[in-house]
């Protein structure tokens, strides 16, 4: 049987959250179980540098998403877990790529536009603090996603764009080197809703209305009991529709409990204790996930052992890969 290659990165800048949880690394998880399938997932810690320079950050937030991922369950020996920069294959690789890649076509790049045009109602330079590695961020991502001869790529809807970046980069190496590069295609799950965070808007980091994913139980029952409601008094019926309370519930529960929910939201159930069994059934779910977490958190040197491994495996793919493309572009030994 010929598996799918599905692989996905994830940025190494702060801390994981339960829209993270629930919209990306769960079902990633599952995902990772299935037999027509390997799955390639990995610390895009290269990624992280276009945005922060703060070392300790990076190297903090790298340690806490991937003890994240081992502590919810990922089975590392399956799916291939591995950081990017432990594989040198990717940088070279995107110079291969930077060097067919149209200037134009990165110039539409969403995130380099928006910074642009920031910088534009600012009165500033259009390119003023702009550096190279945001500018270029889209052939980064093609090589990691070029690299593994990823069929499907799960993203978000602001990585679409990326993705098609990744396949029109991947049919211009081909047209130029013959056929090397298999076309990935952005995998966005409609079923995964997005997660409303505590104000109700999408949960971001930029919105700072998260709820982190490790919290001590008792932070976390606070963190929940502050989403967003409204005045109504117990006994009052309450609306499910647009409440990010029922919202956020029913990420976590099993359909029987959603409908059990929602009877007790049109019985006028209480604010607090809506709350309360919202906690309750999150904690449920993560507790003993986080008490593996904070025993790898305690210690880093399992994690990093961890990723050793992923990163032989990954240059398994990577290396004999890379031997050819250098080939097809005439680096290769004299005579
Ligand atoms: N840019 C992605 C994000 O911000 C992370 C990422 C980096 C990625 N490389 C990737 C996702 C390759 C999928 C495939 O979410």
């Amino acid at each position: 049987m010929s598996k799918r290659n599905v692989l996905t990165g994830i940025t190494t800048t702060g801390r994981p959250h339960l829209g993270n949880y629930v919209g990306a690394i769960k079902p990633a998880i599952e995902a990772s179980h299935k037999d027509d399938v390997q799955s390639f997932y990995f610390l895009a810690d290269y990624h992280a540098l276009i945005k922060c320079r703060d070392p300790q950050v990076v190297n903090q937030s790298t340690l806490e998403i991937a003890a994240t991922w081992m502590a919810l369950g990922l089975d590392t020996d399956e799916a291939i877990f591995y950081r990017q920069s432990d594989i040198p294959e990717i940088s070279e690789l995107t110079w291969l790529l930077t060097c067919v890649t149209a200037k134009g076509l990165m110039n539409r790049a969403h995130a380099y536009k928006a910074a642009v045009q920031e910088n534009i109602d600012a009165g500033e330079d259009a390119d003023f603090g702009i550096a190279m590695g945001l500018f270029s961020y889209p052939i980064l991502m093609a090589a990691d996603i070029l690299m593994f001869n990823s069929h499907d790529v799960p993203v978000g809807r602001d990585q679409i764009q990326h993705l098609e970046m990744a396949r029109d980069i991947a049919q211009r190496f081909n047209h130029i080197f013959g056929e090397h590069f298999v076309l990935p295609e952005a995998v966005v799950d409609a079923d995964v809703s997005l997660l409303p965070g505590r104000d109700g808007r999408k949960m971001s980091k930029s919105y700072n209305n998260t709820i982190p994913l490790w919290l001590p139980e008792k932070q976390l029952r606070k963190s929940i009991m502050k989403i967003v409601t409204n005045s109504l008094e117990p006994g009052e019926p309450k609306q499910t529709e647009g409440s990010a309370l029922f919202a956020i519930y029913s990420a976590f529960a099993n359909a029987e409990q959603r409908q059990e929910m929602k009877q007790a939201f049109a019985d006028g159930i209480a604010w607090g204790a809506a709350k309360q069994q919202c906690f309750e059934l999150i904690n449920a779910e993560i507790s003993s996930a986080r008490q593996a977490y904070e025993a790898l958190i305690a210690e880093p040197s399992k994690v990093e052992l961890c990723l050793q491994k992923g990163a032989v495996r990954a240059r398994e793919v990577a290396a004999p890969l890379m031997q050819q493309l250098r080939q097809a572009v005439g680096i290769r030994p004299l005579g």
